[in-house]
Parts: C-alpha cells; structure tokens; sequence
C-alpha cells in the first residue's frame, strides 16, 4: 500500500533510455499499448521488421491507436476511420478523404526507440531534446558460450530513482539481503558523467565452494544496469535490467539474464533465482517509502550522497511538455 503523507516529494520522470517491451513480445505486424512516461503509447512492428513508438490517441477523434489499430505495411491504422500512420506519427492516408489531402495538424508525437539487449528501448526528454548517449551492446547476449536469456519483469509502486539508489547502498546489502558483512565497495564514475561502476567484494558461499566474490554492477543513466557475479572461478553470471518509469510512483522494471553454459547445470538456476529473490526482500520497504529530497545521511553514507548528485543530471529543470507536436 502506498504510504499516505503529506511529508513527500515526488521526483519527475527522469531523462534517458527505457525499455518498454521485451524484443520478443512484439512480432512482425504486432500493435502492443504501452504505458510508460505518464504517457499512452502506442508500439508495433511494421511489415519490414522495423520497431515504431508514437503517442496513441489519433488526432483525429481520439481513439487509442493500440485498442484496434492494426499495421499496414510500414503503418499503423487506426481502428475507428482507418486514418494511417507511419512511423513519424505522420498520418499518411485518410481512405475516404475526396481529395487525398492531408490536414496540417494530423500527426501525433513519434518517440526514438533502439532494439539493443533483448530489449525495445525509447529515448526519454522532458524537454525534447536528442539522444546524447548510447545503450551499450552486451557482448554475453550474442556469445554461443553463454545460455539463452532468461526474462524477468516486475512491477514495483516507488519513483525508478529509488530502484537505482539501491545499487550505490552497500550497507543495505548486510542489513536487507543478508550479505554476511556490510561489504567493501567502491564506486567509480565516467568522465561524460553518465556511467558509473560499483564494485562491492564479499565472501560468499556456492554450489563450486566459498569464494571472495565481486558483485559488479555497472549503471548508464538512471534507467539501464548490469549485475556480473566475478570471482568464482570460470563461472560468468550476468544480468542487465531496464528500470522504467510508468508514472512518478510506478515502475516496471525488465531483467534479462545469462550465465556461462560450462556452470549452467551447477548454480545457473541458482544464481538466476537468487537475484530475482534479492527483489523480495526490497519490496516492502520499497511499496512503503517516501522520498526524502535531502536526506539525513551519516559519516559512512558517501555512497549515497554521491549518488544523489549523480542522480540529477538525469532531470529537466522544466516540466514535461504535453503538446501532441511537441
Ligand atoms: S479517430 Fe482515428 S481515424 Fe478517426
Ligand atoms: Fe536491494
């Protein structure tokens, strides 16, 4: 249940990449509704393969055009007058329109979208400004070395901030997931600011025996991240997520993971299984925490006070724009 106070803050939706579907959930052909930035979309694929993201009420009457609308060759159309859209958001064919003219204003928003990862993924802008960072191509996705991916999605109602502040709270590792210590970290931060790497070292107990493990996790903007298990030896465990912002308080986030094939059948299953038990163990605090714009943070919280800074380059001072030409 979500706390109700009068003491909380709510983050905007942050600037970035998301992903808003799994690669494979959306076929040749398919139109899928998704809800992701406060905003209706509507997503599908065309005829030649290619991936379209625009905002879904037709500029016409206002139909949805993920409720019914179907893809005509590189086009969606409409369900109720079978106006057509290409992947600009630019209507393109009114079928009983006498002079095949056009009107002006019929376009709706059309949003930047890379399929990377497994993932459908769409560029974020409060104020509409381009990509100016790529999502990174893993290299374990493509490797015939490492298993086919596993999916995972879940959704949880807390701003994404707070799912990304987890990875640079070290000592929430001891207290809420049981690591044995709180354990040692450190974080390193890229020079173009939007990449940072947390390493965390602690002793840990598998299926191959105990080992000093890394628990690396590696974050682009606010939204993507990755989690490699480093240290036992010739084991590869990986894990990139997507964690999206539906709404201010409402989030979806997407996992995909592998592990190495030579340990598959010793603690693939296991490792795999672990992470996503990790999320448990967040839930209750995360469904039940306000946001603390300035925290109160002790002399051992540099982590987090890092992170905080880091955290806000990601927002447009401005609020979002809700013109459909925008
Ligand atoms: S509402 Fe879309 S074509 Fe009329
Ligand atoms: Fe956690």
């Amino acid at each position: 249940m979500n706390p109700v106070s009068n003491e909380e803050t709510l983050l905007p939706i942050p600037n970035g990449w998301f992903a808003v579907a799994f690669s494979r959930d959306l076929a040749e052909g398919d139109v899928m509704r998704v809800q992701c930035f406060d905003t209706e979309l509507a997503l599908f694929r065309t005829r030649s393969g290619e991936v379209k993201l625009i905002d879904a009420f037709c500029p016409h009457l206002g139909a949805h055009l993920a409720e019914g609308g179907k893809v005509v060759g590189e086009t969606i159309r409409c369900p109720f007058h079978h106006w057509q859209f290409d992947g600009d958001g630019q209507c393109v064919k009114i079928p009983y329109s006498k002079t095949g003219k056009i009107p002006k204003r019929a376009k709706v928003r059309s949003w930047e979208v890379v399929e990377r990862n497994h993932l459908i993924l769409a560029w974020h802008h409060a104020e509409g400004k381009s990509p100016d960072w790529e999502v990174p191509a893993v290299a374990e996705f493509n490797d015939p070395t490492w298993t086919d991916p596993r999916f995972f999605s879940v959704e949880v109602p807390v701003h994404m901030q707070e799912m990304a502040e987890n990875n640079c709270d070290p000592v929430h590792f001891h207290y809420v997931h049981s690591a044995e210590a709180i354990p040692e970290s450190t974080n390193t931060y890229a020079e173009d600011g939007r990449y940072y790497k947390a390493v965390s070292t602690n002793e840990r107990e598998t299926p191959m025996g105990r080992f000093k493990v890394d628990l690396v996790r590696e974050t682009w903007g606010l939204g993507l991240s990755s989690v490699r298990l480093e240290g036992v030896p010739g084991a590869g465990l990986y894990m990139f997520s997507s964690t999206s912002p539906i709404a201010p308080k409402k989030t979806v986030s997407r996992w995909v993971l592998t592990v190495s094939r030579n340990i598959v059948d010793v603690m693939g299953d296991e490792y795999m299984d672990q992470i996503i038990k990790g999320l448990d163990d967040d839930m209750r605090i995360w469904e039940n925490k306000i946001h603390r714009p300035d925290p109160v943070l002790c002399d051992a919280d540099t982590f987090l006070a890092d992170f905080r800074k880091w955290a806000k380059q990601f927002y447009s001072p401005a609020p979002e724009p809700r013109s459909p030409s925008a």
